[in-house]
């Protein structure tokens, strides 16, 4: 019997905290119907300051998804961490929580995934490869983001800050020998061409970016960049994401439908034994131009970004994980998971609850 990888316990945590599309308006001129129309977010969560960070979001969303498994955090065996928001430069998040949850076993490898938007299905992809060679049994998966530290409230950076959410989502994956259980598929794609496109290039070792250079807000006599934060990066607010929303949407739109038709061609399977999709919480509009495109009913489809808007790495397994405990997916049912984002970085996994 062939082994396949199966989510054997998720959990969710979103910060208490809820900011809604007129909060931000004290901080920057925006609206409620700006927000709204363009990207269908009506609030959003952000965590405390000086309570949280990304890898106790995490932690909180990982404790249920061990719980729910219905395993002690000593068996996990593998942690892998996909976030852009960590809490240190270096190192990663992943050892971080590994101390956080107490997991003092040094077996226990951890990695840490800085694919952005697709974070999450990376890190799926990985994982189901090492279950299946039979090399980890529990591995931990977690996606989380504290946005809400490295925004900018300005009305400068309105066309970022108020997409981005905080929170974590988590799953234990294990192998399942079980028929019409498990991931069937995953599939990754990459295009480097517009890296600067979606992208927070500051601290870093690029030395100031060499192509572009007043596109990013670059003083041209001076390079801003370096590894550590340095003043003139603080002088010049070098120190934000930025977005070309539109280059993205036009992408956006384009490779999610192609990435979850290679995963059901690949399986034979088509959309209408989709039994729910969950896309990346980009925007509701790109999700909304998805559905449209694949002809798939609301029921096939579930977005949560009104409530927590784009949290990111986090966002596929908060969604997930609602769904799940909404009872909107159950046994056997087939699942597609997708997402696009910065790098670009794309991809989607199929897949047996
Ligand atoms: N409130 C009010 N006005 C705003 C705001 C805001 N928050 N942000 C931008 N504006 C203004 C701009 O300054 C601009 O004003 P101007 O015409 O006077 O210059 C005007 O609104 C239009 O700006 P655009 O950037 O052209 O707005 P657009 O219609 O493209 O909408 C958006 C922006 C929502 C980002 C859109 O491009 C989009 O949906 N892009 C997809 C990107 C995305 O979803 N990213 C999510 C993160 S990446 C990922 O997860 C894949």
């Amino acid at each position: 019997m062939a082994i396949s990888t199966k989510i054997a316990g998720i959990g969710h945590y979103v910060p208490e905290h809820e900011v809604t599309n007129n909060d931000l308006t004290k901080y920057m001129d925006t609206s409620d119907e700006w927000i709204r129309e363009r990207t269908g977010i009506q609030s959003r969560r952000y965590a405390k300051k000086h309570e949280n960070t990304t890898t106790t979001l995490g932690a909180e969303a990982a404790k249920i998804a061990i719980e729910r498994a219905g395993i002690k955090k000593e068996d996990v065996d593998f942690i892998i961490f996909a976030t852009l928001s960590p809490d240190y430069y270096f190192p990663g998040c992943g050892v971080l929580l590994q101390r956080e949850l107490g997991i003092t076993n040094t077996e226990v490898g951890a990695l840490d995934i800085r694919n952005q938007c697709s974070g999450f299905i990376y890190g799926l992809s990985v994982a189901d490869q090492f279950i299946k060679t039979g090399m980890y049994k529990n591995i931990l998966l977690v996606g989380a983001e504290m946005h809400s530290m490295g925004l900018d409230f300005s009305t400068e950076g309105r066309g970022v800050t108020v997409i981005f959410g905080d929170g974590a989502g988590a799953v234990i994956l294990q192998p399942t020998e079980k028929e019409n259980q498990g991931i069937l598929t995953t599939h990754l794609h990459s295009d480097g061409t517009h890296a600067e496109e979606l992208a927070f290039i500051n601290p870093g070792s690029h030395g100031g970016y060499h192509g572009d250079r007043e596109k990013y807000g670059f003083p041209s006599e001076d390079k801003p960049g370096g590894i550590y934060m340095t003043q003139t990066m603080l002088d010049n607010d070098l120190i934000y994401p930025n977005m070309n929303g539109q280059l993205v949407f036009k992408n956006a739109v384009k490779k999610f439908p192609e990435v979850i038709m290679e995963a059901l061609n690949k399986t034979g399977y088509s959309t209408t034994d989709l039994a729910m999709l969950i896309p990346h919480q980009a925007n509701l509009r790109i999700a909304g131009f998805v559905q449209k495109l694949l002809k798939l009913r609301d029921d096939q489809v579930y977005n949560n970004i009104h409530k927590y808007g784009n949290t990111t790495a986090a966002s596929i397994p908060i969604a997930l994980s609602e769904a799940w405990e909404k009872k909107l997916i159950k046994e056997g049912d087939l699942v597609c998971l997708a997402a696009f984002g910065s790098g670009f970085t794309w991809g989607s996994a199929l897949l047996h609850w």
